[in-house]
């Protein structure tokens, strides 16, 4: 019988962007996974299921075994620590950077103690630990952004892809924390017990994912636009 492989994957543009990658690995969920209310989902690759869960649950569900192997942000693996897990493919999708960002004026003062708005509480430690700044960090779960605007903060922690959001609310990206993309990651035991379908997989979703397939997955993607 097929040894079951489940691939935990985090819902929103991360699974957006894996779904084409998990594709050229015959990694094809049955249902359409914005419309199923199915949180389990078998795919067309014999033995292989997804589950979709929120980014900051995929690293646990493969620490304890629930998953074999997951897709999520580094930001996210960074707050879970690791533990459990390896990290062995870089995907290069859902690239970002997280970075300190405030007023353009924000925390030159001397002297003061920062207070910094942030979801990545242990980052945003680390960060200001390695310069050896003592800072107050307040933990948010969302629109960062605002803190500074109605002072509750000094500067935030927070992703910056365009920069669009900080310009919009009149922020400056103050230094960066970290270089962010979506990693696949293993649970330690599966990559023991299961070890031979687990490293034919990476395989295939390192080939999936190296620049060249990319463009030719993009170009092939714009043609089919225009021939609509
Ligand atoms: P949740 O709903 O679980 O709190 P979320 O709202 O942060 O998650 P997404 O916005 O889909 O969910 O982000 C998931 C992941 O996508 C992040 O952990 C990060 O790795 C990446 N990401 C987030 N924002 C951006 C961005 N602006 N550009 C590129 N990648 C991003
Ligand atoms: C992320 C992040 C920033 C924004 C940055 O938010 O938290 O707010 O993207 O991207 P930009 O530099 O291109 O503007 P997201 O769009 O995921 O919204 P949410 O975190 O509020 O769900």
């Amino acid at each position: 019988m097929t040894e079951i492989l489940t691939i935990a994957v985090s819902k929103g543009r991360i699974l957006q962007e894996s779904l084409p990658l998990l594709a050229q690995a015959g990694i094809v969920p049955v249902e359409d996974p914005d419309r199923s209310r199915r949180l389990i989902l078998p795919t067309g690759r014999a033995g292989v299921r997804l589950v979709i869960i929120r980014a900051t649950d995929v690293p646990t569900y493969v620490q304890y075994g629930a998953a074999d192997l997951g897709i999520t942000g580094k930001d996210v693996i960074l707050e879970h620590g690791g533990a459990g897990l390896y990290e062995p493919l870089d995907l290069g999708i859902a690239r970002c950077r997280m970075m300190v960002a405030g007023l353009p004026d924000a925390a030159r003062e001397p002297g003061i103690r920062l207070r910094v708005a942030t979801k990545y509480v242990a980052s945003t430690r680390r960060h200001f630990a390695a310069q050896g700044r003592q800072v107050e960090i307040i933990k948010l779960y969302g629109s960062m952004e605002l803190a500074p605007l109605v002072g509750l903060a000094h500067c935030i922690v927070d992703l910056v892809d365009t920069g669009g959001t900080l310009k919009a609310n009149g922020l400056v990206p103050l230094e960066l924390v970290a270089e962010i993309s979506s990693r696949v990651i293993v649970n330690k035991a599966a990559m023991k017990m299961k070890h031979d379908r687990v490293k034919a997989l990476l395989r295939e979703l390192e080939a999936a994912a190296r620049p060249g397939d990319r463009d030719r997955r993009s170009r092939r993607c714009a043609g089919a636009g225009e021939g609509l």
